[in-house]
């Protein structure tokens, strides 16, 4: 460093001279993949001088990162806007700037419907349009109300900043990683072919690269993120075609990272090679994201799952004979048009032959443009809310017991972050469990060896032991 940089101001300064410091509020929901275009987007706009903030009060700019899979998730935006509508105008008569963008799948699916029904925002981009915020932005700073919810041809990814090697640091020791966008399998419930596009792969030099950029920003734990994760497919350093499971063999080569996942995948499009990658490469973490929906051939069927009960559970076999200690997460959907009584009992009879360490469960909610919203035989909301709640007792006691057989093992655990007592950090088990330990603040980032002594509602205790 020379004379001259050393006194320059340590705090953070615009890219461009003239541009003085501004703040953002980012406010991600739904899916870890919205986690994933925050973070870039956050870091496209750090290189025009933007800088987050935790208080929206501060904001020049404002930006909700949205879901759209479930009504209630479309509604909770709305609402949001409506209190921004007041900060802004508090903002507002104190002389002060605040711009309100809607990005994420409400944004795609909503399009220029959401200038109208929240007069308040001044920007709206979708998923596919991200590199263009920055612009999109200025323009809106300069009074236009912005729309970017076309379908780009150029590819995003190439535009958008790789993690900042201090931003990355800042962010943990885990950090997730979008190798696939998109889906083709238009399930009849789901919005998602058409907020997030057709399946697109991200190419594997892309993805190498980015990666070694994180391990550099000191990440250990990789999850590869796609709505289809494990419908991914490129082509190889070889010139071969390859799928998920080569992915994660070309990833587990770099050194320093330690640990992968990925999620989320589809039973159809799990192969032998990734099933394999289960089998051979310790990297690749004991845990699979595997959702179901449901237990009913008919309403698998009627979903347009295109595949039956039966071929789930032989998979599943095959997995755990690959990886025996392999734990399993599903999503599942109750009231689902036409789902009668005795088809929840093949969904809960199909949940106690599995397994479950962990699950997410759902009422279904109709969606606008999907297939399932034009079927007959709506289930009533009460009917739906019984049986979510029998699922989830299963399921909550199915998590239990998983957690307490690991009690008295020996496992690896990543040590992630501060934990809430003095003198602890919290740790990830191989099953995504968090894990409670004494340790230093320098251990952050180490994996050790743990005894599990204790287990709670939704942690693990633990000691080392070595
Ligand atoms: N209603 C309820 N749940 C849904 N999901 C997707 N679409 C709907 C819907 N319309 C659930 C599925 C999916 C998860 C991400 O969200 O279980 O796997
Ligand atoms: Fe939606 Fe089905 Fe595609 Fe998953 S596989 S994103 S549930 S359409």
């Amino acid at each position: 460093m020379t004379q001259e940089t050393a006194l320059l101001p340590t705090s953070p300064v615009a890219g461009d001279d003239h541009v003085p410091l501004r703040k953002v509020f980012v406010k991600t929901y739904g899916c870890q993949m919205n986690v994933y275009d925050s973070d870039r987007m956050s870091d496209a706009l750090a290189r025009d001088g933007y800088v987050a903030t935790d208080a929206v009060e501060d904001a020049d700019f404002v930006l909700l990162n949205t879901c759209h899979i479930r009504e209630k998730a479309a509604e909770k935006v709305y609402s949001e806007l409506g209190r921004l509508r007041e900060l802004k105008k508090a903002r507002a008569s104190e002389g002060r700037e605040m711009v309100i963008g809607v990005a994420g799948c409400v944004a795609q699916a909503e399009g220029d419907e959401i200038l109208r029904r929240a007069p308040a925002v001044d920007l709206v981009i979708g998923p596919q349009t991200y590199h263009r915020l920055p612009e999109a932005l200025k323009r809106a700073r300069r009074g236009e109300r912005v729309v970017e919810t076309d379908y780009a041809i150029e590819d995003k990814f190439e535009h958008l900043p790789a993690p900042d090697r201090a931003k990355t640091r800042a962010r943990g020791v885990t950090a997730f990683l979008t190798v696939q966008e998109g889906c083709d399998k238009f399930c009849t419930f789901c919005v998602v072919p058409y907020t997030r596009g057709a399946e697109v792969s991200r190419p594997v030099a892309q993805i190498l690269a980015e990666a070694e950029k994180l391990v550099e920003g000191g990440v250990r734990e990789i999850t590869l993120l796609g709505q289809n994760v494990n419908a991914w497919h490129g082509t190889g350093p070889d010139g071969r075609d390859c799928g998920l499971g080569d992915l994660l063999r070309h990833l587990g080569e770099i050194d320093g990272l330690a640990r992968l996942r990925y999620t989320t995948s589809h039973p159809r499009d799990m192969d032998d090679s990734l099933i394999e990658a289960h089998r051979s490469m310790a990297k690749l973490m004991p845990y699979l994201h595997l959702p179901v929906q449901s237990g009913s051939d008919r309403i698998l069927k009627a979903m347009n799952r295109r595949h039956t009960a039966a071929e789930y559970l032989a998979l599943i076999d095959r997995i755990r004979a690959a990886q025996p200690d392999l734990a399993l997460s599903g999503d599942f959907i109750v009231g689902f048009p036409g789902e009668t009584e005795e088809d929840f009992e093949d969904t809960m009879r199909l949940v106690e032959s599995v397994g479950y360490a962990q699950a997410f469960s759902f009422k279904y909610s109709s969606r606008p443009g999907t297939p399932g919203a034009e079927l007959t035989g709506q289930v009533a909301e009460d009917v739906k809310a019984k049986r979510l709640e029998r699922l989830l007792n299963l399921l909550t006691r199915q998590q239990r017991e998983f957690a307490a057989s690991c009690v008295g093992r020996e496992i690896d655990v990543l040590l992630e972050k501060p934990g809430r007592l003095a003198g602890q950090l919290v740790g990830r088990s191989p099953w995504l469990q968090p894990v409670n330990i004494d340790a230093k603040q320098s251990q952050i980032g180490d994996i050790i060896r743990v005894r599990i002594t204790k287990a709670g509602p939704n942690s693990l205790f633990a000691e080392m032991v070595g």
